[in-house]
């Protein structure tokens, strides 16, 4: 399967009597293009598991198989390029630079081959607010900049922690909706990481993890539109 295929993945932190196991023995796959929502309480391993995916740090041992190549296996200069080319990240708090306006924040993540700061601002519905500073934007705003921001390269995968965490339930709505069509439109391998077991209700997979073990892998048969659930 071309997709994500993770096994034997274990990460822990510390040595001695520090030592904090954060991944015991993470197996799952991910098909291409779908979209996974992974679940679990606070600490259970899942922003842990994401940096690993996103090449933003490395497990301990295992395996991590994405779109053909064993990301654990790259040298540090191999995940720069990863980092850069393939992933798009999404952060609870935005992580907005607050000195460049919303148009110069999405052009500073362009690279070779990116979509125009423009088209990406406007496909979150932010042209009109373009020249605003973060702290002259809304949280739902400065969230959907930074998916802009995020989207501009048009990443393979897209990595989201907690997207809609800091968000009243309408902003976050609105914000699921972007992710949903972004992988219908653009055909993006989205993973979104929560503790809201309601956005599992959007998914195409639902991961669920647990003291830093995968205890679920289900697909699900109807997902609902993101525009549609209840928070
Ligand atoms: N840099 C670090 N140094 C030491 N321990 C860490 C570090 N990062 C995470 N941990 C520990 O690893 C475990 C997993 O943390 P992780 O951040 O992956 O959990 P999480 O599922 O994302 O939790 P939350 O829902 O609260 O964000 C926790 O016990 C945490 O304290
Ligand atoms: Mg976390």
């Amino acid at each position: 399967m071309s997709g994500i295929r993770i096994s034997n993945l274990r990460k822990s932190y510390g040595s001695g009597r520090n030592r904090v196991v954060a991944l015991a023995d993470v197996n799952f796959e991910i098909a291409e293009g779908e979209f996974t929502v992974i679940l679990g309480p606070s600490g259970s391993g899942k922003s842990t598991l994401l940096n690993v995916l996103g090449g933003m740090d490395r497990a301990d041992s295992g395996k991590a198989v994405i779109f053909g190549s064993d990301i654990t296996k790259f040298s540090s200069r191999q995940l720069v390029q990863y980092r850069r080319k393939s992933i798009g990240f999404v952060f609870q708090f935005y992580n907005l630079m607050p000195n460049l306006t919303a148009l110069e924040n999405v052009a500073i993540a362009r690279c070779k081959g990116s979509m125009d700061e423009r088209v990406a601002l406007k496909s979150v519905g932010l042209s009109k607010r373009r020249s605003n500073f973060p702290s002259q934007l809304s949280g739902g705003e400065q969230q959907r900049v930074a998916i802009a921001r995020a989207i501009v390269k048009k990443p393979h995968l897209l990595l989201c922690d907690e997207p809609t965490g800091a968000l009243d339930s309408k902003t976050g709505q609105r914000v699921l909706v972007l992710l949903q069509q972004l992988k219908k439109r653009y055909g993006t391998t989205v993973v979104v990481v929560t503790h809201n077991a309601k956005l599992a209700l959007v998914a195409d997979r639902v991961v669920t993890l647990s003291d830093g073990r995968v205890t679920e892998n289900r697909v699900n048969e109807n997902p609902l539109w993101a525009g549609d659930i209840e928070w």
